[in-house]
């Protein structure tokens, strides 16, 4: 990973590296992951959006400036809200923040995709985003505004399969309008990436997907590096709590890590995620809990070694959290 120089505001409590993009910008290279549980195109739980307002609030306080949210997870309102807070407080300023959205899987059509970026802009109260990023390679069909999942009388998910260079070419003049200043891909695999990279006019600057220690996904690492894009590693601590396939293995409680936590006197995640990082990829855990935000943010201060590094790598054993099984049966499933 190239490290760029620091030159985000002193006010946070210590300063984060950051990653240097393919467009020039730099982005921290820890972030604040914000998903949630919630009903597929129903309210979204209240106690859990005011605990996203106040995690956003207390990571940026600790010293967070980069923030991971999405259209889907139905708290940008929220999120918005703790932004608009703290840059009026003046804690930061909206310069030295990097915000990620993601544009939801009902807008891919060419005259939904700014449509579907304004909408989350005014959602954050913001002119602008740092990233914005295709959450899923599969297009649904487009009904309302604010139904996430259409469905069919049976309940089954309507997909609507929209080339991906087509819409593409909205997320480029999301750059030209200045609405966004990079844009990237999510839960993409090499093939589709490679269409988009194929016919594009500016290249994504960003693939996040799921990636920690027991799915390193080197391959599809290894051509991102080809192609200057930066990973961003979702579920960064296996998604700790919440995997979403029965009798999974707990990535977090995996004996390696413990191990390596108690003889170095760290966290399990502290582990987890330092060992992604010096593997070259950004990170986005998520918490919305004060001293895990600050134990996720102090990464830096330790270096793990080549033998450490050496039993994390056999860890790898394609245990995927997030397979999106919902999604299968659409030609653009990505797994
Ligand atoms: N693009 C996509 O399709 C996609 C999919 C999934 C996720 N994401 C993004 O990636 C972010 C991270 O993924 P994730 O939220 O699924 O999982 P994660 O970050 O791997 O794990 C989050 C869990 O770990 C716990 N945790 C955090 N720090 C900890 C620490 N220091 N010690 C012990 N436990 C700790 C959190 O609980 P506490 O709150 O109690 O700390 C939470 O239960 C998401 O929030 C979202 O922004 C993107």
């Amino acid at each position: 990973m190239i490290f760029a120089e620091n030159d985000t505001d002193d006010v946070a409590s210590f300063p984060i590296p950051n990653v240097e993009l393919n467009n020039g910008l730099k982005m921290p290279i820890i972030g604040l992951g914000t998903s949630e549980f919630h009903l597929q195109n129903g309210p979204t739980n209240t106690a859990e959006l005011s605990k996203v307002r106040g995690a956003v609030e207390m990571a940026i306080d600790v010293g967070y400036r980069n923030i991971d949210t999405a259209f889907y997870y139905g708290n940008e309102g929220e999120i918005g809200e703790a932004l608009k807070k703290k840059i009026s407080e003046g804690v930061v300023k909206r310069e030295y923040l990097f915000i990620n959205i993601q544009l939801w899987n009902t807008f891919h059509r060419p005259e939904h995709v700014l449509q579907g970026l304004k909408k989350s802009l005014k959602n954050l109260q913001l002119d602008f985003v740092d990233c914005f990023l295709v959450h899923m390679p599969v297009g649904f069909k487009f009904t309302d505004e604010d139904t996430k999942y259409p469905a069919d009388k049976d309940g089954k998910v309507l997909f609507d399969a929209v080339d991906h260079v087509e819409m593409w070419r909205e997320m480029e003049k999301a750059v030209d309008l200045g609405l966004a200043k990079s844009i990237g891909l999510s839960n993409f695999n090499q093939k589709q990436i490679q269409h988009v990279l194929d016919s594009c006019r500016i290249k994504p600057a960003v693939l996040q997907i799921e990636t920690h220690a027991y799915l390193m996904q080197n391959k599809l690492f290894a051509f991102c590096k080809a192609n200057q894009i930066v990973v961003v590693a979702y579920a960064p601590l296996g998604s700790k709590g919440r995997g979403q396939v029965e009798g999974t293995p707990i990535l977090h409680d995996d004996p390696v890590v413990e191990d390596i936590a108690t003889r170095l006197d760290i966290t399990s995640a502290q582990v987890l995620l330092r060992y992604l990082v010096e593997r070259g990829r950004c990170v986005i855990p998520k918490s919305t809990f004060k001293p895990h935000l600050q134990n996720n943010l102090e990464i830096f201060s330790f270096a793990l070694s080549e033998d450490d590094l050496g039993r994390l790598d056999q860890l790898d054993r394609n245990v995927r959290y997030f397979p999106f099984e919902q999604l299968r049966g659409s030609p653009e499933y990505p797994f």
